[in-house]
């Protein structure tokens, strides 16, 4: 395992993304991760870049344990910086914030194989990078020599010139050959970013550095993934207790649910909550595919009237997210109980113990961050509660996963293109998409306009290049003409996005598309009851988000 520590940089999931796609398996934790705490021996360390300067009175600092950990440490940007400074060097504003290509020269070092290792394939003067800097290293650390500049760098990349030494025994706790071979202490810095792909040998150099330096082993596969997973579930669950969870139909909940199914069986419980603001047939749909067609053991819980009826006479959209939020969690565990009593009316041995959640590790990431909770937009939906309340432990099998490895185990795992491609949808469902008061014939409106603009966005090739559309509801009303006759009557907003994290989002827009939604417009007109306009929105986000509410 490599171990990644982030400075907050939109560039640390790349890092951790470019090693993963090595077949090196790593984890990505906040720069503020102390070493003894650390669960697991990294091989290797990497320090992120940040949008700090080193020299700024909060800048972020790492446990300077690190600097002392016997594995080889590659510092990036900020972490080349922040290298230099806790090694006595000298960091400094550049005068020109430095951003886009750059070209590097290696220098030869026959003295240090290593630093051959690292430029293994990327030797010469003309290798290109990407620079995105305000600060820059103006004198290397006692101890450190150049070994690569740019025009406007000259300390674009060095290493520490007596590093290599063998790491310290009392480290160790393995044979001398091993020590030789595994506990090797390099300390490299670099001013460039190889984990974007404008550093055209990025992933050389990081191969370099993680397969080369740091002789991790390339052996993580999604195959691998799922046979480890499949192990671990079996052994933290035990051979007669039983773990419950709830499905929506998207993707994540899908995957998390079949893993669990292959891991343990029918003793694993999903629940879909009917909130009467999902999308059109969609609770029969999920049931067909979880129930009949993979053999999970599912159970609809009928709640439509309930959350309707607490949804009645608001509009705050914040208000309706934690309505949604409490009922649901007072659903999943009445349900929770009435599977427990069956289970103990057929005098099983086990009983619930564990809540299934398909958290990814970009949400984990999000919430670990040095940075601490970022200030609330939007209050998400999610099952938190229920562990207090029922008592249950968390199990979260997608936790180590980015949300494309997660596409990539449903493939494996034998789910259909439709499910492993399917665009998300909110918690709250059509609610948030109804604005104003949530009622049935309102719900019904959003849900049948969407099911419309989703049909029409797939026949026509679009699904798979859109990475969201839906139709949401406007509170308003307009008049329009429809057979010689006025009408007054309300407004669909059609939304469609392309993004590639859901943070910051573009309209989807061409040419061909306008002429595609002029049709889709007529469609919802024609066929929707209660609409006479259909508006596109063309924010993009930021300032405004994905959702409406
Ligand atoms: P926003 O509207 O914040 O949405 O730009 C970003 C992404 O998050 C989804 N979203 C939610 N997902 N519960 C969810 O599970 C929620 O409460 C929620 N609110 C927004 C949204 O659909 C988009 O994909």
């Amino acid at each position: 395992t490599v171990l990644i520590l982030d400075f907050g940089s939109q560039y640390s999931h790349l890092i951790t993304r470019r090693i993963r796609e090595l077949g090196v398996y790593c984890e990505l934790l906040p720069c503020t991760q102390k070493m003894a705490d650390l669960h697991f021996q990294p091989k290797g360390i990497i320090l992120s870049g940040s949008p700090y300067s080193v020299y700024d009175k909060d800048a972020p600092r790492v446990d300077p344990s690190v600097f002392d950990a016997g594995v080889p440490i590659l510092g990036i940007c900020y972490g080349l910086q922040e290298m230099t400074t806790f090694m006595g060097g000298q960091v400094d504003a550049c005068e020109h914030r430095e951003y886009g290509h750059a070209v590097l020269s290696v220098r030869k070092h026959p003295n240090h194989p290593f630093v051959d290792t690292l430029f293994a394939g990327l030797e010469g003067d003309n290798v290109q990078v990407w620079m995105s800097h305000g600060d820059q290293v103006s004198a290397a650390a006692p101890g450190f020599t150049v070994i690569a500049e740019t025009r406007t760098a000259p300390f674009a990349a060095v290493a520490h010139e007596e590093k290599p030494f063998f790491g310290k025994l009392s480290q160790v706790g393995c044979e001398w050959s091993e020590i030789l071979t595994r506990f090797i202490y390099l300390m490299i810095g670099i001013q460039f970013h190889p984990e974007v792909t404008h550093t055209v040998d990025g992933p050389q150099l990081l191969r370099n550095f993680v397969i080369g330096i740091c002789q991790c082993d390339a052996s993580w596969t999604m195959e691998s993934f799922v046979d480890k997973e499949i192990e671990r579930i079996r052994s933290v669950v035990g051979p007669i207790d039983h773990v419950i969870g709830a499905v929506s139909g998207g993707v994540d909940s899908t995957v998390a649910a079949r893993l669990m199914h292959e891991a343990i069986g029918t003793r694993f419980h999903a629940v879909l909550v009917d909130n009467g603001v999902m999308r059109l047939n969609e609770c029969a749909n999920v049931k067909k595919m979880l129930g009949d067609k993979m053999g999970i053991n599912i159970k609809v819980a009928d709640a439509a009237d309930l959350f309707l009826g607490r949804l009645k006479g608001v509009t705050d959209p914040e208000q309706k997210r934690k309505i949604i939020g409490n009922t649901f969690i007072n659903v999943f565990e009445e349900e929770g109980g009435l599977i427990e009593q069956e289970l103990e009316r057929s005098q099983s041995d086990g009983k619930i113990k564990y809540l299934l959640q398909g958290t990814l590790y970009p949400d984990v990431i999000e919430s670990i961050s040095f940075k601490g909770p970022s200030a609330t937009i939007k209050t998400h939906h999610n099952v938190g509660g229920l562990l207090d309340d029922m008592k249950l432990k968390l199990i979260e099998p997608l936790r180590e996963l980015f949300k494309d490895e997660v596409r990539a185990l449903g493939k494996i795992l034998g789910l259909d293109d439709e499910l492993v491609w399917r665009h998300p949808f909110p918690g709250p469902g059509i609610a948030i998409r109804v604005l104003g008061e949530v009622t049935k014939e309102q719900v019904e409106i959003a849900r049948l306009a969407d099911n419309i603009y989703i049909e029409e966005i797939k026949t026509n090739g679009y699904y798979r290049n859109i990475s969201q559309a839906y139709a949401a509801l406007l509170p308003i009303k307009a008049v329009g003409v429809m057979g010689d006759k006025r009408t007054y009557e309300q407004v669909i907003a059609l939304r469609a996005v392309e993004t590639k994290d859901f943070m910051t989002a573009d309209i989807f827009a061409s040419a061909e598309w306008f002429v595609c939604l002029k049709r889709i417009s007529a469609r919802i007109i024609n066929e929707v009851k209660g609409v006479n306009r259909v508006v596109y929105d063309i924010s993009s986000k930021p300032p405004a988000t994905i959702e409406w509410e």
